[in-house]
């Protein structure tokens, strides 16, 4: 079937996560943080999905607002950081995180190709929101969809029904699109066709399914449609 249907993962795949802690730590105000910086963002990262998988397999679901602060806090806690202000500053950098360089353009060819393009994200729709005017994308995506329409974190399979629920597409016109390879695996497993975008050259996951294809970052997607 061909692709009528782009849809992207938000946090690591449209907007850089790691932007919040790089900037936080070249603000004077923030110099606690100067060196320790690329652990902190790391932690910080792999705490707050590890909170999320954890939360959908216990069905203790909780907006990802709060599992942002609370790998925050873990992150800080563990590279001995006490900074409430340095804390404020991180999480309100979340709120307004980079997009990559490349993204308005490749949503723009795909528009121009009248393919639908839309996140999936289990961003909470305020922080979505957020994101993707202080980056300029609303003109560039037909629709934000948050799991908190369902109440789970990915890679639920009720996440990715949302596509289908929302543009009445079938499975097999959807290209998927995440730079989190258990992401791309999961949607892979489901019946979307996947791109993995792998920017930091890691090794693939071992689960259930593989991505269709792998990309170093999304300036060939226009070319998989
Ligand atoms: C998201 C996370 C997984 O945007 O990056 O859904």
């Amino acid at each position: 079937m061909a692709i009528t249907t782009c849809i992207f993962d938000a946090y690591g795949t449209l907007f850089d996560v790691n932007a919040a802690a790089r900037v936080a730590a070249a603000e004077p105000d923030h110099r606690v943080i100067a060196d320790v910086w690329p652990q902190i963002a790391r932690d910080w990262r792999l705490k707050q999905l590890q909170y999320t998988w954890l939360r959908a397999v216990a069905e203790q679901h909780c907006d990802f607002w709060q599992v942002t602060q609370d790998g925050l806090d873990w992150a800080l806690e563990a590279a001995n950081i006490d900074a409430p202000e340095t804390r404020e500053r991180l999480l309100s950098l979340y709120w307004e995180l980079a997009a990559y360089a490349e993204v308005p353009e490749m949503l723009a060819t795909l528009q121009a190709r009248d393919l639908k393009t839309g996140i999936l994200s289990n961003g909470s729709p305020d922080m979505l929101d957020g994101a993707v005017k202080s980056a300029g994308l609303e003109d560039l995506l037909n629709a934000t969809l948050s799991v908190e329409s369902v109440g789970v974190f990915k890679p639920s399979a009720k996440v990715y029904d949302m596509v289908g629920a929302h543009f009445g597409c079938a499975n097999d016109e959807v290209l998927f699109v995440s730079s989190n390879g258990w992401d791309a695996a999961g949607a892979a497993g489901y019946g979307f066709q996947t791109v993995w975008v792998n920017r930091a050259g890691e090794p693939q996951d071992r689960l259930y399914a593989q991505p269709h294809h792998v990309l170093q970052d999304l300036t060939g997607i226009p070319d998989l449609t």
